[in-house]
């Protein structure tokens, strides 16, 4: 068994490395593929003018830059990546008021009790020590303050995730299967273990809202196979794989996406939690 430290250090190469690279050259894609869901965060999240807010795991920038403009020139946004090449391209949004730190999410020294919300589109699965990280996020909180983030759920609910990997699996070395506390896009699926987290870090007031739509996968199954691989789990199984074990896969995957294939893109059912917390059982409903 890995230890917490060696997971982390596993992501923070993944970002900084094939991750990171992926995530900036499909990002337009990606935006079309879970903006839907990111909007629907940002709502419930309900930032509000004046307030402070951090973006973890903030990738480009996207949400940070939708945040800052809720907040005003009056609040503030941090948003905190760890991987450079993506700190980087978020930094060229030039957004006057918001920041952009290079760091580990789980440790980054936040000014205790400063701020009001804690956000994060899909960038909170990925911690070594996740119990760590969110009694950081708790900290920084002002006792008012609140949790905000939408994560994927099972795998078995995500035909976007599984149709391809079920297609795939045949043709490539043994998929890993990763323990059930490792981190990674989907180990926020189940939901007893985020509570668990997130009760441990010393959040209350849970709430867990499922959100059921279509992920857009791509225009055409040609874009998809560009991209295929570069996330989840066939990332991993693809690390292992011969080009020739690829090819087959890739095959496999474009036969099982055919029957979705439209006019107007791919697209596979797609379900998330989104998850909310008060930082102290004295506030109320953010
Ligand atoms: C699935 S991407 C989501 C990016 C962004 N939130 C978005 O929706 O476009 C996950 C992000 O989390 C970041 N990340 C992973 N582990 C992190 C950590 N320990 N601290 C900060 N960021 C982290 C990755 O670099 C990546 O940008």
């Amino acid at each position: 068994m890995k230890s917490t430290a060696e997971l982390a250090a596993e992501q923070a190469a993944f970002w900084n490395g094939p991750g990171g690279q992926g995530w900036l050259a499909s990002i337009e894609r990606i935006e079309r593929g879970i903006g839907d869901f990111g909007t629907a965060a940002l709502v419930a999240a309900n930032a509000r003018p004046g307030e402070k807010v951090i973006d973890v795991g903030c990738g480009t920038g996207g949400t940070t830059w939708a945040l800052a403009q809720a907040v005003g020139s009056t609040g503030h946004v941090l948003g905190v990546d760890i991987s450079g090449e993506l700190i980087a391209a978020a930094r060229t949004h030039r957004i006057p008021n918001a920041t952009f730190e290079l760091g580990n999410a789980a440790t980054y020294p936040f000014a205790a009790a400063s701020c009001d919300l804690v956000f994060s589109r899909f960038g909170v699965m990925f911690f070594g020590d996740p119990v760590a990280a969110f009694r950081n996020f708790q900290q920084a909180l002002k006792p008012t303050g609140r949790l905000l983030f939408v994560c994927w759920r099972k795998p078995a609910e995500n035909p976007w995730g599984l149709v391809p990997l079920r297609a795939a699996a045949p043709f490539l070395p043994p998929l890993p299967r990763p323990g059930p506390e490792d981190p990674g896009q989907f180990a926020f699926g189940d939901r007893a273990r985020v509570e668990r987290i997130l009760k441990e870090s010393g959040f209350c007031a849970l709430s867990f809202t499922p959100l059921d739509q279509p992920v857009f996968m791509g225009q055409t199954i040609a874009d998809i196979l560009e991209n295929t691989g570069r996330f989840g789990p066939l990332a991993r199984a693809f690390a292992e794989a011969t080009a020739e074990q690829i090819e087959k896969a890739k095959a496999a995957i474009a036969e099982a996406l055919k029957p979705h294939a439209t006019a107007e893109g791919v697209r596979l059912p797609g379900a998330c939690w989104l998850v909310g917390a008060q930082a102290s059982s004295g506030a109320s409903a953010g």
